[in-house]
């Protein structure tokens, strides 16, 4: 075995602001908003606040003891327990990659309107929404700004562990944090904005379908960055001396704290603004700005600052991503970081490129009744995610001794973690069950079955050919 020493992360503050930047993300700014406004609203939001506070939860916690544990990032970690299992951490590289196949034309969009913002975006709030449309379905104005967004995603993990992502994310975290509250308390002064906050906490069940539970569950494993070995390979580089479900429990608090914060930024205003709730993905790039064009000058700084924001999230998110990948070529190819970088990153324009131009040139190409965007972001979010889960919950339940995980979550003993027991019922039973429940509730009602067949026939696939990888 080789005795290179493994990067680490260079401290406890830089570990936790970069998981946080990993969970912190589209997933919590663009996604969750629309996901809540089309969903019903405080209805969903509960149904996903728990899902991530008990699921998400347990699932980071198992994530980081398997990847502490091992050393390994997500296929090696697996293998190294056994050979088995190999596939669920294949099935892992593989949701890194398909996200990644969507995630970076999202990052484009956001920088893109940072720049948007001063040249005259805001000047004419009615036509908002068709420059969004006219700009996503343009062919070369998109792709260039994703490709600049995978640039920078390449350089910075080019850089490695604590010099590029950790840096990244202590920098740029915090800042999120405080332009997002900055936006929150200028939409809820608005008068009016109490509508807003209604729709986001007073609970009406009414619209809640089996769709609403797959829906809130895929969105809690996508914005805690779970379900495919992402917190593993973070958890690979964690020093022994750290507290794991501490650091699971601060991860996942800052994570759902900046989803509501988000929704408080956006509901009050756009109910103080008279506009709809059910949106869609166009949420934050058509009615933010139409927000803040009502506010005059000040709303073109608001406007910036606020896609400065999402483009941050989203870099230290798709980071993660791309280490996924980067990190299963060293560990189990044995390749050189760079070289793993522009690798994966190669790859990544390809498929950013196909799924960019999806939105426009190539939307009349369908895989399975989808366009190439959709068809990434469907199969991670609905499917794979989940699944992912699931397999994780069963592998420490079933498979991992059970002396081993007491071992590495209390640090051989040092430190208590006085719910070991009730962590463990839920990995071994409660969360495969539900997860179950929750899926196949979801699948048989989802529009896409041809995908959902597909996607469940590439893990099926995965489980009986990839003890090799
Ligand atoms: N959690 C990120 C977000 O909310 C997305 C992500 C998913 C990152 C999975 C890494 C792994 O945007």
């Amino acid at each position: 075995m080789e005795k290179k020493q493994r990067e680490s992360w260079g401290s406890r503050m830089g570990f936790i602001m970069a998981a946080a930047g990993s969970a912190v993300g589209l997933g919590n700014i663009w996604r969750f908003p629309y996901m809540a406004g089309s969903n019903g609203g405080s209805a969903f939001i509960i149904i996903y606040l728990v899902f991530a506070l008990v699921i998400g939860i347990s699932v980071m916690v198992g994530e980081f003891a398997i990847g502490r544990r091992t050393q390994l990032a997500a296929v090696g970690a697996y293998k190294s327990i056994n050979k088995n299992w190999t596939f669920a951490g294949v099935l892992g590289v593989l949701s890194a990659f398909f996200i990644m196949g969507f995630y970076p034309v999202v990052g484009g969009w956001a920088s893109a309107y940072i720049l948007k913002s001063f040249t005259g975006l805001l000047s004419n709030p009615a036509a908002i929404g068709d420059v969004f449309g006219a700009f996503i379905t343009s062919s070369v104005e998109p792709v260039v700004w994703m490709l600049i967004f995978l640039a920078a995603n390449i350089l910075i993990v080019a850089k490695g562990i604590a010099g590029g992502i950790e840096k990244a994310g202590k920098i740029l975290m915090p800042t999120l944090f405080a332009l997002l509250i900055l936006i929150a308390i200028r939409s809820i002064t608005l008068p009016g904005a109490g509508a807003g906050l209604e729709f986001l906490f007073k609970p009406d069940f009414s619209e809640v379908t089996g769709q609403t539970f797959l829906a809130a569950l895929g969105q809690a494993f996508f914005s805690l960055s779970l379900g495919m070995g992402c917190m593993m390979t973070y958890g690979s580089y964690l020093n022994k001396s750290e507290n794991l479900p501490n650091n699971a429990l601060i991860v996942t608090l800052l994570d759902t704290s900046v989803a509501l914060l988000a929704g408080i930024a956006i509901f009050p205003a756009l109910f103080a603004f008279g506009m709809e709730p059910a949106q869609g993905a166009g949420l934050v790039f058509v009615v933010v700005p139409q927000i803040f064009a009502e506010m005059g000058s000040l709303g073109v700084v608001f406007s910036a600052i606020f896609f400065i924001a999402l483009t941050v999230a989203a870099l230290t998110s798709s980071v993660s991503l791309l280490e996924v990948v980067v990190a299963y070529l060293m560990d189990q190819r044995g390749w050189a970081r760079v070289k793993a970088v522009y690798t994966a990153g190669g790859i990544m324009v390809v498929t950013g490129i196909l799924s960019s131009l999806s939105m426009g040139t190539l939307s009349g190409f369908k895989l399975l009744g989808v366009g190439i965007f959709d068809f990434f972001d469907i199969l991670t979010d609905k499917i794979f995610l989940a699944i992912g889960g699931m397999l994780l919950a069963i592998f420490i339940g079933w498979f991992v001794k059970r002396e081993d995980l007491e071992d590495e979550l209390t640090n051989g003993g040092t430190v208590k973690f006085g719910l070991f027991n009730i962590w463990y019922a839920l990995m071994k039973f409660v969360i495969p069950l539900a997860v179950l429940v929750v899926a196949v509730m979801g699948i048989i009602s989802i529009e896409q079955t041809g995908l959902m067949i597909f996607g469940l026939g590439v893990i099926v696939v995965l489980a009986l050919f990839s003890k090799k990888l």
